[in-house]
């Protein structure tokens, strides 16, 4: 009897008694797998972990979009690893836009809190859906369609984002398409562009060849 108090207490007074299940925080150091990270050793498991500060923070505008992402993805949020869920922040300058895009592994929850955004989706059926959003809506982009935001209005707009992934990717279709190496023949071959639109655009984005 008493060995088996002895081990009872001894359960109860555990310095870390969390369940292995009960949450995965992300060991930064080790590979991503399409599961995610693994876990970090619970007992180096701070509060930090599951806190992210960033997206108190206006991003920075200036550049060539004239909008800045904050991203809250497992990389930057190490706590969300395993939890299906990431977050954002937007921040698009008069003028701006988040160019048409897709996150091949997460759907998108916008909440706009500032200003006047137009946003919308493409389906892989080519049906095209936007709106212009303001202050307090809320628009959903459904897993892997291609999606954009542009600013609407005469100040900068700001959203919040949520994903349904704490690695929901992030592929711009013109960075895919004119801000690498592909041989700008190949390029004009299957986007129907000519010549000189593809290496203006190669020029602008950053692309060669
Ligand atoms: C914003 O980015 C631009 C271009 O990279 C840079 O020149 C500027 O210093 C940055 N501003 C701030 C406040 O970081």
């Amino acid at each position: 009897m008493l060995p088996l108090l002895l081990s009872l207490l001894s359960l109860l007074l555990l310095p870390s008694s969390s369940c292995a299940s009960d949450f995965c925080v992300a060991d930064l150091k080790g590979i991503e797998t399409p599961a995610g990270f693994a876990c970090k050793k619970v007992s180096s498991v701070t509060v930090d972990d599951f806190v992210f500060t960033g997206l108190g923070v206006a991003g920075n505008t200036s550049n060539i979009i004239k909008a800045a992402v904050t991203l809250a993805f497992v990389d930057q949020f190490p706590g969300i690893n395993g939890l299906g869920i990431s977050a954002g922040r937007l921040d698009i300058a008069v003028g701006g836009v988040v160019p048409l895009h897709t996150h091949p592994a997460g759907s998108e929850l916008l909440y706009v809190v500032h200003g006047y955004i137009l946003a919308g989706f493409i389906s892989s059926a080519n049906g095209v859906y936007y709106k212009y959003l303001k202050k307090g809506d809320m628009m959903v982009f459904p897993q892997g369609q291609l999606h954009f935001q542009i600013n609407a209005g005469r100040k900068t707009a700001v959203a919040f984002v949520s994903l349904s992934s704490p690695s929901p990717g992030l592929q711009i279709t013109s960075f895919a398409l004119f801000a690498n190496s592909l041989p700008s023949a190949v390029v004009e071959k299957v986007t129907f562009l000519d010549d000189a639109e593809v290496k203006k655009l190669k020029g602008v984005l950053g692309g060669s060849g």
